[in-house]
Order: C-alpha cells, then sequence, then structure tokens
C-alpha cells in the first residue's frame, strides 16, 4: 500500500470511528407517535414538572425532576427522527429542527444533571435555556403558530 492510500485508510477509519461513536448518540429509529402527541403527552408535562421545581428535599423529589430530564431528553431524541404527523418528516430533514432538538436535549441533559447533583440554582438555570428553544422553533415550524 503506497503511503498517500495508507494515509487515505486511516482517514477514512478514523472517521468510522467518529461516527460509530456518534452512533451511540442516535434516537430511537421509528417513532409511533406524532410530534404534535410528544409535545402534548411528554414534552409540556416533562417541562411544566422542570419549570415548578419548589424547594425539593428528599432523593425522591430529586428523582421527579432526574425522571421530569429523561422524558425530555427521550422525547427530543425522538422529534429528531420525526413521528407519525404528515409533515413530521420534513421537519426533521430540516438543520435548524435539529439544532432546536438539540437544543432540547441539551437543556434536559442540564436539568438531569442538576437534579443528581441536587443543585436548585443550576435547576433555574437549566429550565431557562429549556425555553427558547420551544419558542424559536414554534416560530418556525409549528403552522398554528405561525399563522397566529
Ligand atoms: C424542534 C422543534 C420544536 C421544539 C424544540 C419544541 N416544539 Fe412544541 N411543537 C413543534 C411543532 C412543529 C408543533 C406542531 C405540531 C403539529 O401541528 O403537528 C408543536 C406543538 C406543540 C404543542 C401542541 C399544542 C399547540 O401549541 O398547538 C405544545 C403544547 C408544545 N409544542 C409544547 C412545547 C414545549 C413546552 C416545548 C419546549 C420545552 C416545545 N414544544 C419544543 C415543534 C417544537
Amino acid at each position: 500500500m503506497n503511503r498517500l492510500l495508507c494515509t487515505l485508510t486511516l482517514g477514512a477509519m478514523a472517521a468510522m470511528a467518529a461516527i460509530a461513536a456518534a452512533g451511540q448518540d442516535v434516537p430511537p429509529a421509528d417513532p409511533e407517535m406524532s410530534v404534535n402527541d410528544l409535545m402534548i403527552t411528554l414534552i409540556t408535562p416533562a417541562t411544566n414538572t422542570l419549570w415548578g421545581i419548589e424547594d425539593p428535599q428528599t432523593a425522591e423529589d430529586w428523582q421527579v425532576f432526574i425522571d421530569a430530564a429523561d422524558l425530555v431528553i427521550d422525547a427530543g431524541r425522538t422529534i429528531k427522527v420525526g413521528g407519525t404527523g404528515p409533515k413530521d418528516t420534513d421537519w426533521a430533514a430540516d438543520p435548524a429542527w435539529q439544532a432546536f432538538a438539540d437544543a432540547l436535549i441539551g437543556a434536559g441533559r442540564d436539568a438531569r444533571q442538576a437534579a443528581m447533583d441536587q443543585d436548585i440554582e443550576a435547576m433555574y438555570t437549566a429550565g431557562e435555556v429549556l425555553y427558547p428553544p420551544c419558542e424559536e422553533c414554534h416560530l418556525q415550524f409549528h403552522p398554528g403558530v405561525r399563522e397566529q
């Protein structure tokens, strides 16, 4: 194998390793709900829990927020794939959609870490980071909001 080919092969192998590593973050492949249903049944109640935080004391109190953050993260990963709604697949193909979903997931992860650390200030901060992706994504993609 000549040197150039060798370098190319190593480069390709590194790229494949990077894809494989990133692949651990690939969301569930085949959602059976629409984006709208996910918004109403998962994202809204879970984020209301995170935004409604009041002086948690026990590990059980904090667990409620860990569970809610997990729901936000998984719902975010699911909407990255789309869903069964008529426009869901087209939305998921848009890079802006992916970026808003990633912002939602990132805020969910911050909230999860804050709840694991039992850090109320970090919970409030995560709650603030959680809101803009809702608003910005709705402005761009939510037909009901766009037509208002
Ligand atoms: C990646 C884009 C995106 C993000 C992020 C997002 N939404 Fe949505 N949401 C949508 C779209 C698109 C719809 C409309 C779906 C439809 O009509 O089929 C929607 C609909 C909804 C609905 C249905 C009721 C209504 O308003 O018509 C609720 C409630 C909702 N979202 C809440 C939230 C909350 C709360 C957040 C943030 C925690 C959030 N969404 C984040 C895209 C997003």
